[in-house]
């Protein structure tokens, strides 16, 4: 068959694998490509055992791959024969020299960059797929452009804001997909190539194009404010314990005036995930960078916020449970940063867990999805750390339960078996309020809502 388009991802991560997965599925007369420099993830892309757990997302694979969607190591043959380069590689928090801590690690994007320069001997569109900040692409267009053949690259932004958990319904049905290009008439027409894969399914009036800078700095600012609603409700959490309100009753009435909304209002333990974190820091660096330091450390204090949750967490624990956890057993329900995922990057687990250890307690880890990353995760601790797939054998013998991502299974457990298992008086500290309080106290267990009145048997 003849194919209208090439079309070539690089980077086979979160993003990357079922971002083109699904442009393959709903454009079967486009040739999609991914690939890695990892090819331990191209060999699972290219099994039925993938790389990253989605739901839908193998039946969207098995319906393209070998039809119109390839996965593969052979970066430079598949730069050369693309059109259109969308570049999804990753862009963590840097860990070095200046901006060390805040400012994003761009060195894996520019070798692409540098790559796509070098191998190209056509003109070509390269997207930033990947979350990078307010102008890089200006950067990445003297890069390619300063190649010695004569060839034009067009410099293009179409962030994507799937979520993980549900990025099979995000990218089937978008709220809205921005591509941002140069505003010349090389910079349009690349543009319009870019709307015309996107118009194979979604509606017109969802797909927004406007400039380079706005839409790489949307991409930010949208993670930032996700976040802040997460920090805000927090805060208010807080609040709520030390005087008796509700945090799901305040939720409920605030989000129903429709200028607030009652998204993103569900008090947690700590909003987790590789962008919210990186992203605002990101933010906040660029501002520093142009000396709004006010706005700086308006975004700053997202993240303080975020961190004085996961403490205040492991802090009521430690008095509830009469100001010593040393030698108990606590098992930690859930280790992902959210519920239908096996991801854990920057999951509050991971610092709960260490939090824990500090306090001397023996910690044990159940997840459905997430057990092998949380080893990787807590690789440094040798055998500190306990993981145990079956919750009813992670909760054996302890003193507490831990619930630190909202998975559905955690709701449906015989929590009378388990606390006949436990030691006495035993806890639940419900860091994501998923659980049916009520019901667990008139079973024996002592309650630790969040945001909520406790309900203590002593
Ligand atoms: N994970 C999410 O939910 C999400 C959502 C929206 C945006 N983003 C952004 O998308 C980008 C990618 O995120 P991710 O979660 O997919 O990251 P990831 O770490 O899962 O995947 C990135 C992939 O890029 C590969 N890579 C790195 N350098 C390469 C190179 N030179 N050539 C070929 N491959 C290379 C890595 O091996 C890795 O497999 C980041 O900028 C992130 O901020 C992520």
């Amino acid at each position: 068959m003849e194919f209208t388009k090439k079309i070539l991802c690089i980077g086979a991560g979160y993003v990357g694998g079922p971002t083109m997965s699904v442009i393959a599925a709903k454009c079967p007369q486009y040739k999609v490509t991914v690939v890695d420099i990892n090819a331990a993830r191209i060999d699972a892309w290219n099994s039925d055992n993938l790389p990253i757990y989605e739901p839908g997302l193998l039946d969207v694979v098995k319906e393209a791959r070998g039809r119109n969607l390839f996965f593969s190591t052979e970066i430079d043959a598949a730069i050369d024969e693309a059109e259109i380069i969308f570049v999804s590689v990753n862009t963590p928090t840097k860990d070095f020299g200046e901006g060390a801590g805040k400012a994003a690690n761009l060195q894996y994007w520019e070798a692409t960059a540098r790559n796509i320069a070098k191998v190209a001997r056509s003109t070509k569109i390269i997207i930033e797929k990947s979350t990078l900040p307010v102008r890089t692409a200006e950067a990445m267009c003297r890069i390619l452009n300063s190649n010695s053949k004569g060839i034009r690259f067009e410099v293009l932004s179409n962030p994507e804001f799937l979520a993980e958990g549900t990025a099979i319904e995000d990218l089937n049905n978008p709220d809205r997909v921005l591509i941002g290009a140069p505003q010349t008439p090389e910079g349009l027409t690349a543009q319009n190539e870019v709307v015309e894969i996107y118009a194979n399914w979604v509606p017109k009036e969802r797909i927004v194009t406007s400039n380079v800078w706005s839409t790489e700095l949307s991409k930010l600012v949208a993670n930032a404010f996700l976040a802040q609603r997460i920090s805000s409700i927090n805060s208010i959490s807080a609040l709520c314990e030390k005087t008796e309100a509700d945090i799901t009753e305040v939720s409920h009435n605030i989000g129903m005036d429709s200028r607030i909304g009652n998204r993103f209002l569900v008090s947690s333990v700590g909003f987790g995930g590789s962008c919210f974190k990186k992203d605002i820091l990101n933010l906040v660096y660029i501002c520093e960078t142009y000396g709004l330091t006010e706005v700086a450390k308006y975004w700053e204090s997202v993240v303080e916020m975020n961190e004085y949750q996961k403490r205040r967490f492991v802090q009521t624990m430690l008095h509830a449970m009469f100001n010593t956890i040393a030698g108990k057993r606590i098992a930690l329900f859930g280790f992902a940063f959210k519920a239908d995922t096996g991801d854990t990057r920057e999951a509050p687990a991971i610092d709960i867990a260490k939090q824990l250890l500090d306090e001397h307690a023996n910690v044990v880890i159940t997840d459905p999805k997430a057990l092998d990353n949380a080893r990787i995760d807590l690789e440094e601790y040798g055998d500190k750390f306990e993981f145990i797939d079956d919750p009813y054998e992670a909760a054996k013998g302890a003193h507490a339960i831990a619930v630190m991502t909202e998975w559905k299974e955690y709701k449906s457990l015989d929590y009378k078996k388990i606390l006949a298992s436990m030691e006495h008086p035993s806890f639940i500290f419900d860091g994501r309020n998923i659980l049916d309080h009520k019901a667990l106290f008139e079973l024996g267990f002592n309650v630790f809502p969040l945001g909520q009145p406790s309900l203590k048997h002593y």
